[in-house]
């Protein structure tokens, strides 16, 4: 361990693992597919199939917005086998919501895998997890970690900002990955894998923050080497930043006179594919791209509604949002949704959004 200035306190405990365990026994956050720190220390392990779902949800957005999907989910489908059992329309209307529907079909394949092909179990291992569809490097190492207690690094990017400030590491993130995997890896507890990685995140979501990080009370303090240096806010060190292409089109939100919404469904294959949309040009990246009457689908007494603006993770989008009333709309293929029934479409944030332009009180009723 590293001898400290006088200022400074002595270690109250005897490694970096005993005094982030430590911490999380005090405060873990108590999360709905966790088994808490005073029963995991006992060796009550959690359910695979609920640390599997939270972690594929959590690859996605962040916790507090998990939470209710995870719910919905687990109260819906308890086991992985009511999940494979499921309408993959259902599910992706749970999913709605939550993005990249790509990963809402992998969830659904994983589960048939396991339920059908495995009996239910999932692999132990990070070989095992990982020849499952949608189980990448970290996932699988989160599930080997939380769900089996192998003794592994675990890093997503609130474990990678602890790292690069804990070792000062000063090259961007996505070129320090070894680097970060070489550091960690030593510090895991081999008794506690589990509590030690979801202890890390939470660390990393409350007191290592991206900005103003607060040390003080950081339980592994005596251990970082950029707070003995208080240049902690410099790291993790940022790599040059890629601008996203600004895209543009227009959508249509054509409403019946029973207030019903006309909907479609996307094609399978590309972004938000099968997922339920308003209908609408490409989005082009040409700023003279068709947004304008031009565009428009036929002949009706169409207002412009306003521009919805949504980013996805390579390009932000502009939407010229166009609304018309009409008695009978010349369009085939696609379906009316019931003020009362569109809650439950599965339509991806940018239509909710682009929707709630031409009628911003729809999805509050
Ligand atoms: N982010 C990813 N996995 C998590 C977990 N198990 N607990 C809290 N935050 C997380």
């Amino acid at each position: 361990m590293k001898t400290k200035g006088s200022a400074r306190q002595a270690p109250k405990a005897e490694s970096f693992s005993d005094a982030l365990l430590a911490w999380y026994d005090r405060h873990a956050r108590r999360l709905p597919w966790r088994v808490p720190p005073e029963d995991s220390r006992v060796g009550v392990l959690p359910d695979p199939y609920r640390v599997w779902l939270s972690e594929v949800m959590l690859q996605q957005t962040q916790v507090a917005t998990v939470r209710d999907y995870f719910m919905k989910f687990i109260q819906r489908w308890p086991t992985v086998g009511d999940l494979a059992a499921a309408e993959n329309e259902e599910v992706m209307k749970a999913w709605a919501g939550l993005g990249y529907y790509s990963r809402a079909r992998n969830l659904k394949k994983c589960a048939e895998t396991v339920a059908f092909e495995l009996q239910g179990k999932f692999p132990e291992n990070v070989d095992g997890l990982k020849k499952l569809p949608g189980i990448g490097d970290y996932t699988a190492a989160a599930i080997a970690a939380i769900a089996f207690q192998t003794p592994i690094p675990v890093m997503d990017g609130n474990i990678d900002r602890i790292m690069t400030r804990t070792c000062r590491i000063g090259s961007p993130v996505r070129d320090s990955k070894p680097e970060i995997s070489a550091r960690l890896e030593p510090l895991v507890s081999p008794e506690r894998p589990g509590d030690f990685a979801q202890a890390l995140m939470d660390l990393g979501a409350t007191i290592c923050t991206p900005r103003r990080p607060v040390c003080a009370l950081c339980p592994v303090n005596n251990w970082c080497e950029a707070f003995s240096e208080g240049d902690q806010e410099d790291y993790p060190v940022k790599g040059p930043k890629a601008e996203k292409p600004v895209r543009k089109g227009a959508a249509f939100v054509i409403e019946a006179e029973n207030g019903a919404i006309y909907l479609r469904r996307r094609a399978e294959k590309g972004l938000l594919g099968g997922m339920t949309e308003i209908p609408g040009t490409d989005w082009t990246a040409r700023i003279d791209g068709e947004t304008g009457h031009e565009s428009l689908p036929f002949k009706a007494d169409w207002r412009k509604a306003g521009i919805a603006r949504h980013t996805f993770t390579h390009f932000h989008l502009e939407l010229e949002v166009w609304h018309a009333t009409i008695g009978k709309a010349p369009v085939t293929g696609g379906w009316w949704s019931s003020p009362g029934e569109i809650g439950e479409e599965a339509l991806p944030t940018v239509m909710r959004k682009a929707i709630s332009t031409a009628l911003p009180d729809l999805f509050r009723r």
